[in-house]
């Protein structure tokens, strides 16, 4: 069969690179696609901001199945035009992104289908916001409603940083409409790890556990980032608690979501605090995360066209999905600057060197051709991700391959992983 995969990310790559694998795929696209996922798929250039145009290129090429990748098209009804037009796609509707889409939404849906998560009020005035951050005082979290590119999540530790948060989003309107409502949820302490699992709105699999780290520094310092590395499983999710994750959270949720009439196919995804065994939700996202994609389709011994289509085609209980037993772990490279400003079109070197490395896979993020060159074209440049017996094993691999590769001005960090081995050093595991 045919695949669309939509996205330009190490996500995407990753589910290219799976995608590649299967007995069931003939042909991969990409729109857009980058220098990396150019090897293994046709990157084809559509204006992705109108689905007519991605339809009419699916009609065409005769694409069996689409797969989007990032949350933007999701929100504005991708999944509604397909299926529209009784086209496969993996992807919930624009009902079912809201999930990710409104944090009111989301709190409130979390409230009503009693799924654990942190106290929370929701404001559209700026003074009534101010007025509670004051009687409730600090730690607290602020947030504006909407999609703000992972920027719109505050955790002040003064009054006045509150008082700036608030503004920023309620009267600089720095994200727009994203900001005419602001959560404001108590603070949770704890550990926080990534669980996604896969559905097609009547059943849901569970994938394996991951761990991401957002901040741009080693020891988690410095400003949240798109996410700087991932490993696989995270051990603060034991089976007691993932058991807890499926029967408090997951479940509950696509209960919820069919109680609302809401068809949500594709991939759900819990963004948890774990506190003395108990997990409660601190965000839900309608997609694959990026980069835990990376590091769990490396262990996914299933074939991805398979599931995919299944849950396209609402058949996910037919089939089994199944896991290699090793762990994972992921390390970005990414440009000089970033999160904040950075320059492009610098060549990166040592490639083919690190992907020459056994289990090493070498998944391109912000990557374009300059000449015969393959030169950074984003923040997040590569994720450099690794399988091994055990996820000291794991590290040492992505490391070195991570050593193999240069470009002026890459940074990245050293402590990918660490958490999980002092957790399991504690545990005597
Ligand atoms: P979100 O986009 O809602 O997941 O928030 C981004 C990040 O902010 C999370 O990954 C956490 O690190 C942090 N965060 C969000 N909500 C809370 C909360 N209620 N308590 C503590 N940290 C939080
Ligand atoms: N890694 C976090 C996310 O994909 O939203």
């Amino acid at each position: 069969m045919k695949v669309l995969v939509i996205g330009s990310g190490g996500r995407e790559h990753a589910i290219v690179w799976k995608l590649s694998q299967s007995r069931l795929v003939d042909k991969i696209y990409c729109a857009p696609g980058n220098a990396g996922i150019a090897g293994m798929a046709e990157c084809v250039d559509i204006d992705l901001s109108d689905f007519t145009n991605i339809l009419d290129f699916v009609k065409y090429e005769w694409i069996d199945l689409t797969i989007v990748g990032p949350e933007e098209p999701l929100s504005r009804g991708i999944a509604d035009a397909f299926e529209k037009e009784g086209r496969r796609i993996f992807a919930p509707d624009k009902d079912g992104a809201m999930l990710e889409t409104s944090k009111t939404f989301c709190k409130d849906f979390m409230r009503k289908y009693r799924i654990p998560t942190a106290d929370y009020k929701v404001f559209t005035s700026y003074l009534h916001a101010e007025d509670y951050v004051r009687l409730k005082g600090l730690p607290i979290v602020i947030k504006a409603d909407g999609l703000a590119a992972g920027k719109g999540v505050f955790i002040p530790s003064t009054f006045d940083e509150a008082r700036e948060a608030l503004k920023i989003i309620m009267k600089d309107r720095a994200f727009g409409a994203a900001g005419d409502r602001v959560v404001i949820e108590d603070c949770l302490q704890g550990e926080e790890a990534s669980y996604m699992a896969f559905t097609d709105g009547k059943t849901i699999v569970p994938m394996v556990s991951s761990q991401d780290h957002k901040r741009i520094f080693d020891n988690d310092k410095g400003p949240n980032t798109g996410g700087m590395g991932t490993y696989s499983p995270a051990p603060v999710v034991t089976p007691d608690v993932e058991e807890k994750i499926m029967e408090k959270v997951m479940r509950p949720t696509l209960e919820g979501l069919k109680r609302e009439n809401i068809k949500y196919k594709g991939v759900l995804y819990a963004g948890l605090m774990i506190k003395d065994g108990e997990p409660s939700v601190l965000e839900f996202n309608c997609r694959f995360g990026d980069p835990e994609t990376q590091v769990i389709l490396t262990r996914l011994k299933s074939d991805l066209a398979e599931v995919a289509l299944a849950v396209s085609e609402e058949r996910l209980s037919d089939i089994n999905v199944e896991w290699h037993d090793d762990s994972a772990v992921c390390v970005v490279l990414a440009s000089g600057g970033y999160p904040g400003s950075y320059e492009k079109g610098k060549v990166i070197k040592g490639l083919k060197e690190a992907a020459a490395l056994e289990n090493v896979t070498v998944f391109h993020a912000g990557t374009s051709f300059k000449g015969n060159d393959i030169a950074t074209s984003g923040g997040r440049v590569l994720g450099v991700t690794a399988l091994g017996s055990t996820i000291a094993d794991a590290k040492k691999r992505a490391y070195e391959a991570v050593g193999k590769i240069s470009f002026d001005g890459m940074q990245f960090r050293r402590d990918i992983s660490d958490k999980a081995l002092r957790r399991i050093q504690e545990s005597g595991s």
